[in-house]
């Protein structure tokens, strides 16, 4: 089969196109024919070892200390499943799925292998294979934090990092809740948030939110940017400040700092279950929720939708299509 095998920590040099052999399903996985992957800020972060200082040393650890051990990236996906192992009950051969393979990785291939009770549910049947792929890991980050955050209907909610990939299913869950939104990003990407629901937008470039007198019921950072003190500062009385990815000043200071007002500091990490991937399904298939695609690249030119997402110019979500011009 074709893939892109992952050869060295570094720039996007290190992905390279080519045949490799086609997995074969355990007794308890199934073998997917995949169909889109997409290219997430934490594809490129593992392929260019760039995580916050707490994570950068285990995360190394766990993906291999020289060169990586999983040597196809792609932390999900939207495809077909080809065949079963012979101990799966839960799906068969044809059933049309997406799933958040995390760490394990594998979505730049024309095949992989998942756990049958690994992320994997049925795909919603009013998107197409690439809107599919780009919803498990960012919708599943999203909704856990967010249902953390327990909002009720009339709250404001600020989504720091909103057009980004968790951020526009951040916006679109937050509005399900019947939250005020604010989204917060950079220029060329209010549009867009306004286009999903966001009912308020800042661009970060112009304006510090936490400087412009208004208070929040919820700040949701997705890329731990906002500063520790002035959010705390910029909440209301028992407002709920998420950090999804917080930096290693954030953790010490939600360990060191005392709160007053009853408000809260609500940190990762997040957890990822069909059940959850299932929930979201079905806000799809009502129409609550949609994928942003900002681009799709062939699986041969991944390495250039790596130096795409790199620039910091993607709105939503960036997909790679795997096999084209078929399925729905
Ligand atoms: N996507 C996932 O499924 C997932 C899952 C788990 C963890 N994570 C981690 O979560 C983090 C965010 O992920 P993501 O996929 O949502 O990233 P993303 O798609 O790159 O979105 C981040 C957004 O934040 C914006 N931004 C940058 N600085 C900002 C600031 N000071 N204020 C407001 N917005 C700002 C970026 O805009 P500009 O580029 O224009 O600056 C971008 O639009 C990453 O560290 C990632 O590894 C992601």
């Amino acid at each position: 089969m074709k893939a892109v095998v992952w050869t060295k920590y570094g720039p996007p040099d290190g992905l390279e196109f080519k045949e490799v052999a086609k997995p074969v399903p355990g007794d308890k996985e199934v073998l997917i024919r995949v169909y889109a992957s997409t290219v997430t800020a934490g594809d490129v972060e593992a392929r260019s070892l760039k995580f916050p200082l707490w994570l950068a040393l285990p995360m190394r650890l766990y993906m291999g200390p020289i060169r990586p051990r999983n040597i196809i990236l792609g932390q999900e996906l939207a495809g077909v499943i080809e065949a079963v192992g012979k101990n799966v009950s839960r799906f068969t051969p044809g059933d049309q799925i997406f799933a958040a393979a995390g760490i394990q990785f594998g979505g730049y291939a024309e095949y992989v292998c998942l756990p049958e009770d690994g992320v994997l549910a049925i795909k919603p049947d009013n998107m197409s294979y690439e809107e599919a792929a780009a919803v498990p890991t960012a919708g599943l980050e999203a909704l856990h934090f967010l249902r953390k955050a327990a909002i009720k209907p009339g709250e404001t909610v600020l989504i720091v990092g909103a057009g980004g990939s968790i951020g526009t299913f951040g916006i679109q869950l937050a509005r399900y809740y019947q939250a005020d939104v604010t989204g917060v990003d950079s220029t060329d990407k209010l549009d867009m948030m306004r286009s999903i629901g966001a009912d308020h937008v800042i661009d970060f470039t112009q304006e510090d939110f936490t400087e412009n007198g208004k208070t929040y019921d919820v700040i949701f950072d997705v890329i731990g940017k906002s500063s520790y003190s002035r959010s705390l500062a910029s909440l209301k009385p028992h407002g709920r400040y998420l950090l999804a990815n917080p930096v290693l000043s954030q953790i010490i200071r939600k360990r060191l700092t005392t709160r007053g007002e009853g408000k809260q500091v609500i940190l990762g990490p997040a957890s990822q279950t069909t059940e959850n991937l299932t929930f979201i399904r079905g806000l799809i298939e009502a129409g609550k929720i949609r994928t942003i695609i900002d681009r799709c690249y062939p699986l041969k030119n991944t390495d250039e939708a790596h130096r795409y997402v790199e620039t910091g110019q993607k709105k939503g979500n960036v997909v790679i299509t795997v096999f084209e011009n078929e399925g729905k």
